[in-house]
């Protein structure tokens, strides 16, 4: 049985005194949902502490939006995967579609961030997803598959099996545009051929995400899709209660 994960992407969004509400918003609808759901928080780097103390106890995990490339030194502005580790976090979003897109992330870049990762314990959810030219032009299979090889093939089988997927196609992301269920489902089960080819029937255990525009009234038609084990929420995991309607789209 895959992990059913439902993860709170913040953004650059809340002032630490909001995060903190915002978390304890989740910890107190919590118990609605399915304790077969794995909810993750990412909060931004300033509050990640903050939002840590306020879940303990609880089952929600926390994760950062991001890590450096370096272990550590002269990186000004850098934040090392070893002081994210250090403050309780399990998890990190690694190659979401604006990193790549505003800050330039190649896969040269992530499979440094991939290995700082891993060196400290942090289970990476990689993102991968088209452009919305690329889906026009029929290449999201070919950008995908790439993503995925450049990256995801370097992984040894051990840290593979830590490895979160999130399939975003750029073009569902805070646009109010998603994908349907059916398109997803044809992605994910892509991605999930393109991961058995190099792992085997490892791939058969890793939870792939959607992201993009997933909100309680579409979650559970786009969950209830055999490759599909979740969701990468934005704008959607900044209510407390959206975000937890959303779990409940199991
Ligand atoms: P969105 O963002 O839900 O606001 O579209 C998803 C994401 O970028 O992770």
């Amino acid at each position: 049985m895959r992990k059913k994960i439902v993860a709170g992407n913040w953004k650059m969004n809340t002032l630490p005194a909001e995060g903190v509400e915002l978390a304890k918003g989740v910890a107190a609808g919590r118990s609605e949902v399915c304790s077969c759901v794995n909810f993750i928080v990412c909060p931004p780097f300033t509050h990640l502490s903050q939002v840590i103390e306020t879940l303990k106890g609880t089952d929600i995990a926390v994760g950062a939006q991001d890590c450096a490339t370096e272990a550590k030194g002269a990186y000004t502005g850098e934040v090392a995967a070893s002081m994210i580790a250090a403050l309780g976090c399990e998890y990190v979003i690694l190659g979401h579609s604006e990193r790549r897109q505003y800050y330039g992330e190649t896969s040269e870049t992530l499979n440094k961030k991939m290995a700082q990762a891993y060196a400290n314990g942090l289970k990476p959810i990689y993102c991968v997803g088209e452009s919305l030219d690329e889906r026009k032009a029929g290449k999201h299979f070919d950008v995908c598959k790439q993503q995925i090889e450049e990256v995801v093939f370097n992984l040894t089988e051990e840290q593979f099996a830590d490895l979160v997927i999130a399939y975003e196609p750029v073009w569902a992301i805070g646009t109010g545009e998603t994908a349907t269920a059916e398109q997803a489902q044809e992605i994910h089960a892509y991605i999930r051929e393109v991961l058995a080819s190099k792992f085997g029937a490892a791939a058969a255990e890793c939870p792939i995400l959607y992201g993009g525009s997933c909100k309680p009234s579409n979650a559970a038609e786009i969950f209830a899709k055999e490759d599909v084990d979740g969701g990468l929420i934005g704008g959607a995991a900044l209510k407390a209660e959206d975000f937890l309607a959303i779990g409940k789209g199991f």
